[in-house]
C-alpha cells in the first residue's frame, strides 16, 4: 500500500496484470461493481472513518489499515497466486510474464512475524512496519480489545466480499 510517487501507480500495475491474465481493457474498464462489492467498499471506508471519533483513534486506524490493507491482502493474493501463477511469474521464469502487482503485494504486505518480533535484517514488509507502530500505540488492554474488534470486522468484510462469488456460483 505504501508507495513511491515516481513509480507506476497501483492502478496501472494492477491493470497490466489483469491484461496479462487475459482480461481485455473493455472488461476491466466497463464491468460494473456488484451491489455487494459497493456496500463492502462503503462499509470499509465507514469503518475507517468511525475510528476518528474514538478514544483509541490512532491505534485503531493503524490496526485496521494493517490488517485490512496489508496482512489480509497478502493472504488473499497468496490464495489467488495458485491460479495466477499458471500465467504470471515472480520474474524468474523465462516462459511467463512477470506479475507487477499481485506478486509484489503478496510478498511486501505479508505479516511474516508476530508483533514485537520484527527483524530489520532483510527488510520489513508493510505489515511489519505498521506492527512496530502498533506495538508502541497499544498502551492498555482496552486499546488491545478495540484493535481486535477492528481486525475481526476487517476479516468479516473480506469474507463477505469473497462469499458473494461462492453464492453466485452455487445458484
Ligand atoms: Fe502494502
Amino acid at each position: 500500500m505504501l508507495q513511491d510517487l515516481s513509480l507506476p501507480s497501483h492502478r496501472e500495475l494492477l491493470f497490466q496484470d489483469l491484461l496479462n491474465l487475459g482480461a481485455t481493457s473493455a472488461m476491466i474498464l466497463t464491468t460494473p461493481e456488484t451491489p455487494t462489492t459497493q456496500n463492502i467498499r462503503n462499509e470499509s471506508y465507514q469503518r475507517l472513518v468511525s475510528c476518528l471519533g474514538e478514544k483509541y483513534c490512532q491505534v485503531g486506524l493503524v490496526a485496521f489499515l494493517r490488517f485490512w490493507a496489508e496482512v489480509l491482502v497478502s493472504v488473499e493474493y497468496s490464495c489467488l497466486w495458485q491460479r495466477i501463477s499458471e500465467r504470471l511469474c515472480n520474474g524468474q521464469s523465462p516462459h511467463k510474464i512477470r506479475s507487477e502487482f499481485y506478486y509484489f503485494h503478496m510478498i511486501h504486505d505479508s505479516r511474516n512475524s508476530d508483533i514485537g518480533q520484527e527483524s530489520i535484517l532483510g527488510g520489513l514488509t508493510h505489515s511489519q512496519e505498521l506492527a512496530i507502530h502498533l506495538k508502541r500505540l497499544i498502551s492498555s488492554e482496552d486499546a488491545l480489545v478495540y484493535c481486535l474488534k477492528l481486525q475481526e470486522k476487517a476479516y468479516q468484510l473480506k469474507c463477505q466480499f469473497y462469499d458473494q462469488f461462492i453464492s453466485a456460483r452455487a445458484s
